[in-house]
């Protein structure tokens, strides 16, 4: 699956806050706007870096994820949200998107031994699909949601590095 993820910036944005999810989604991840914000506000704290970008097929923007992460740890290291368009789902874009943010995260922070997400007990299609990918649930709950959170490292992150 080819895709490609682009930093989110004055000539895109517009491009992020059109994308919508069903429905039934919509209390599984922020609006594209509020993500924004997330990250324009740093809501993980000042020592987290929080990047937006948008995920493309050719040209066409079908997705976003936004991570949130501290270059000085080992396992704070966040997606914060991330999405596939409500027409784009369902055809291998959500695994190839997952994948392409961790490893984008592990390029960009070397020291990275686990990579986080909160994931709502009842959005069950999400959570098939991090396990599958090697995340397990850390017994811990998300303190702003009450949901969830799960992690991946060891030998499944190691899989995802660059040589
Ligand atoms: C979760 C999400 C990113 C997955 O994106 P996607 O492009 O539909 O995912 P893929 O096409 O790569 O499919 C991933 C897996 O989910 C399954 N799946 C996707 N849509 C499904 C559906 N409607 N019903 C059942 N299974 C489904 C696929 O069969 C696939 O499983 P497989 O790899 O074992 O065959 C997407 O559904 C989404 O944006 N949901 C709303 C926002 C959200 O929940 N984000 C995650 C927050 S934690």
């Amino acid at each position: 699956m080819d895709i490609i993820l682009r930093p989110v910036d004055r000539n895109n944005w517009r491009t992020m806050v059109r994308l919508q999810l069903k429905p039934e989604q919509t209390a599984f991840v922020s609006p594209p706007a509020w993500s924004l914000a997330r990250c324009y506000v740093r809501c993980f704290g000042d020592q987290f870096e929080h990047l937006p970008h948008l995920i493309y097929s050719g040209e066409e923007a079908i997705g976003y994820s936004t991570i949130a992460c501290n270059p000085g740890s080992h396992h704070d290291y966040w997606i914060d949200d991330i999405m596939i368009d409500a027409r784009h789902q369902g055809q291998g874009y959500g695994r190839a998107a997952v994948t392409a943010t961790i490893r984008m995260i592990l390029s960009r922070y070397p020291r990275c031994l686990g990579v986080q997400l909160t994931c709502f007990r009842a959005n069950h299609i999400a959570a098939r699909l991090y396990l599958s990918l090697g995340f397990v649930e850390t017994g811990r709950q998300d303190e702003e949601f009450g949901e969830p959170t799960y992690r991946l490292s060891g030998s499944k992150l190691d899989v995802l590095r660059l040589p």
